[in-house]
C-alpha cells in the first residue's frame, strides 16, 4: 500500500505510466476538423484546424474577458468557500494587472476552449459541484454531457451533494442536452461505460477526478483513445503544491505525445493544461 506522500507526492522517476489503447475508428470534431473530402480527392493537410497552443495564448491574452465571463458563472453558482476565494483573486488581480495578468485556471479554459471549438458531447470526471460542467453549459447549451464522479463526502472540505445539485446548477444555464451521470470510482465506471458503448467518442473531456498519480494517469489513459480528432482534454492541478506530480503526469502523458498540440498554464494558481488531438 503506498503512502499518501507517494500517491500525491512528486512522480518517482521509475514510475511507470499506464499507455492509452488507440484504435483507427475516432470520429471528428466537426467544428474543428475540416470536412472530409470525397472519394479520390486528396486532402493535403491534417484534418484538425486549431490547436491548443492558438487557444491557450487567445484565452491568456484576452483574459479580462475571460474572467468576466468566469465571474459572471461564478456568480449563479450556489456559493461554497472556493467560489467565494476564486471571485476575490480574480478582482484582485484584474485591478492589478488588467490583460497583462494572462491568468488561466479551470474555469477560463472550458469557457475559451467552449467558445472556440463549439463542442456537442462532453465527458467530464471530476463533477463536484458542477463548477467546470456549467463553463461548458453556458456557452453549450445543447452539448450532450457525460459526468463520471463517486461524490467522495466532503470533498476538499466541502459539502459534494451529488447529481440532484448539479443538474438544479445546469438548469439555471439552460442546458437542454442530453445529460447522464455515471456515478462511482472511474476506475471502473469508465472502463465499463466504453465497453458498452464502443462507439462513443466526445470532442471534449476534462479529467480533474482523482488526484493521485496513478490515479490520474489512468484516467487520462482510458479516456484519449475516446477524444474525437479535433477535440480537447483537459487537465487541472499542472501546478498544485498539494499534488506536486500530475504536471509531470500531464507532461510525461500529453506534452511528450505526438498525437496533440498542447497548451499549459503553470504560472500561478494551480495550474491547467489542455491538448487538441491531431490524429
Ligand atoms: C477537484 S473535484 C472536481 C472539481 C470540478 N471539476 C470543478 O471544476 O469544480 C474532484 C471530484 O472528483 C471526485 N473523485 C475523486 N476521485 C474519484 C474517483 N476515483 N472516481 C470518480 N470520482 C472521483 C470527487 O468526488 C470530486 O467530486
Amino acid at each position: 500500500m503506498s503512502t499518501k506522500a507517494e500517491r500525491f507526492g512528486p512522480l518517482p522517476k521509475d514510475a511507470v505510466l499506464p499507455e492509452p489503447v488507440w484504435t483507427d475508428s475516432a470520429s471528428r470534431s466537426e467544428f474543428v476538423c475540416s470536412p472530409k473530402l470525397p472519394e479520390g480527392e486528396t486532402e493535403w493537410y491534417p484534418p484538425v484546424m486549431i490547436g491548443a497552443g492558438a487557444v491557450g495564448s487567445t484565452i491568456a491574452t484576452d483574459c479580462k474577458r475571460y474572467l468576466a465571463m468566469a465571474e459572471g458563472l461564478l456568480r449563479q453558482l450556489e456559493p461554497d468557500e472556493y467560489v467565494e476565494y476564486l471571485r476575490k483573486y480574480y478582482k484582485l488581480g484584474i485591478e492589478k494587472f488588467g490583460d497583462d495578468w494572462g491568468y488561466v485556471d479551470i474555469v477560463t479554459a472550458v469557457l475559451g476552449l467552449s467558445q472556440i471549438l463549439r463542442p456537442n458531447s462532453y465527458l467530464e470526471i471530476g463533477v463536484r459541484r458542477g463548477r467546470s460542467v456549467c463553463a461548458l453549459a453556458s456557452l453549450c447549451p445543447t452539448a450532450q454531457i457525460s459526468m463520471f464522479d463517486m461524490w467522495v463526502e466532503n470533498y476538499a472540505g466541502m459539502d459534494n451533494p451529488g447529481p440532484d445539485h448539479v443538474n438544479a446548477e445546469l438548469d439555471k444555464f439552460k442546458h437542454t442536452g442530453k445529460r447522464e451521470f455515471i456515478n462511482g470510482n472511474s476506475h471502473e465506471t469508465l472502463k465499463k461505460y466504453f465497453t458498452e458503448n464502443p462507439d462513443a467518442y466526445f470532442d471534449m473531456i476534462t479529467v480533474d477526478g482523482d488526484h493521485s498519480n496513478l490515479g490520474a494517469a489512468e484516467d487520462i489513459a482510458d479516456v484519449l483513445p475516446r477524444l474525437s480528432i479535433g477535440g480537447a482534454v483537459l487537465f487541472d492541478d499542472t501546478c498544485n503544491p498539494n499534488v506536486a506530480g500530475l504536471g509531470e503526469v500531464w507532461h510525461k502523458m500529453l506534452v511528450e505525445n505526438s498525437r496533440f498540440s498542447t497548451y499549459t498554464y503553470s504560472d500561478v494558481g494551480y495550474g491547467i493544461g489542455f491538448a487538441i488531438r491531431n490524429y
